[in-house]
C-alpha cells in the first residue's frame, strides 16, 4: 500500500537526508518509526503524501507513484499531523479549520457540521472554536492537527511526534485512540521519540540512522536489541534497562510492559523473599 523502492533523497543543500531506503506498509499495520535527530524521518514522511518527490528510486502510494499525484489526492487517503503545528494550520477559526480539509474534499454542509462537532468535543477544543488556532497552546495546536485530520477520515493516518507538549491524559486519550483507529483497521505509523509511549502499543518498530532504515522488526525483538537502540540513539524502554541493570538477562526477550513487570516482580520477590 506505501511502498519505497530504493529511495534516496537529496535536499537542496546538498544533505542526503533518505539513502537507498526500501519500505512496506500493508494496510491495517501500526508501525512506529524511530531514530536520532536528522535521521530522515520526517523527509520519509514527506514523501508518503507527496510533499517531496525521491531524487532517486520511487513511492508508491495506493498503487499510484507519487510523481504523478497531487498532495492534494494522496492527503484525502493519508492523513498527515506533522511535527510542528504551526506549519499546517492557517485558518481564522479552529472550527474553520477543520472544516477546511472537509470542504476540500466535497463533504456535505451538514456533514462538515456534524464532524465539527465531534472533533472538538472528543479532543476537548469547543472552548476554542471561535478561536485563532494560533492562539492554542503547543499541545492544543497538535490536537487540533489530528482533529482536522481524523474529520475526514483517511485510510492511513501518520503522526509526526504526536506526544510532543501533551500531559499525561492527553498522552492516554492519544494512545487509546491509537489503538482504536489501528483496531477499526486503519493503517497507523507514528515518528516518536517517546519510547514508552509507542511499547505498550507493541506497534512495528523502524528504525532509521543517517537516512538509512537499520532496523525492521516487531517491537518485541527491537526494543530488547540494547546495542541496536543505543547506536541509533534510542531510548530503551525503562523496564528493560531496569531488569538488566539487576543483572538478570531475560530467559527470552520481553514480548511486552506487562511481561517485563511480572519478570522484575518475579525478580525482586526472589531478592527480597
Ligand atoms: N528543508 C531542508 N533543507 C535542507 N536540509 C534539510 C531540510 N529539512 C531537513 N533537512 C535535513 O535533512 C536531514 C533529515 O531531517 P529530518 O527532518 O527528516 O530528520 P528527523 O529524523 O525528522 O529529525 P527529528 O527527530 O529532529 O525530527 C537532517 O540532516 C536535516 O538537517
Ligand atoms: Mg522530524
Amino acid at each position: 500500500m506505501i511502498e519505497f523502492e530504493k529511495v534516496t533523497f537529496v535536499h537542496q543543500s546538498g544533505v542526503k537526508a533518505l539513502q537507498d531506503v526500501n519500505l512496506r506498509i500493508r494496510k491495517g499495520e501500526m508501525v512506529s518509526i524511530v531514530g536520532e535527530n536528522g535521521a530522515g524521518k520526517t523527509t520519509l514522511v514527506k514523501h508518503i503524501i507527496g510533499l517531496l518527490k525521491p531524487t532517486e528510486g520511487r513511492v508508491n502510494v495506493f498503487g499510484k507513484d507519487t510523481r504523478d499525484a497531487s498532495t492534494a489526492q494522496l492527503s484525502r487517503m493519508v492523513g498527515v499531523a506533522f511535527q510542528n503545528p504551526d506549519h499546517q494550520l492557517f485558518c481564522e477559526t479552529v472550527e474553520e479549520e477543520i472544516a477546511f480539509g472537509l470542504k476540500n474534499f466535497g463533504f456535505s454542509p451538514d456533514v462538515i457540521e456534524k464532524r465539527i462537532n465531534w472533533a472538538l468535543g472528543f479532543f476537548g477544543l469547543e472552548k476554542y472554536r471561535k478561536n485563532p488556532p494560533i492562539t492554542l497552546s503547543g499541545g492544543e495546536k497538535k490536537r487540533l492537527t489530528l482533529a482536522c485530520i481524523l474529520a475526514w477520515d483517511p485510510e492511513v493516518i501518520i503522526l509526526d511526534e504526536p506526544t510532543v507538549g501533551q500531559d499525561a491524559i492527553q498522552k492516554e486519550k492519544l494512545s487509546e485512540i491509537v489503538r482504536m483507529l489501528n483496531s477499526m483497521g486503519k493503517t497507523v505509523v507514528i515518528v516518536s521519540h517517546d519510547i514508552e509511549f509507542l511499547w505498550p502499543m507493541q506497534p512495528r518498530v523502524v528504525v532509521m540512522s543517517s537516512g538509512k532504515i537499520v532496523a525492521d522488526g516487531e517491537a518485541s525483538s527491537v526494543m530488547n536489541d540494547s546495542y541496536l537502540l543505543e547506536k541509533a540513539r534510542v531510548t530503551q524502554p525503562q523496564l528493560i534497562r531496569l531488569y538488566n541493570s539487576m543483572k538478570r538477562k531475560p530467559q527470552r526477550p520481553f514480548r511486552d510492559v506487562f511481561d517485563a513487570e511480572r519478570h522484575i516482580m518475579e525478580a525482586l520477590s526472589v531478592r527480597t523473599g
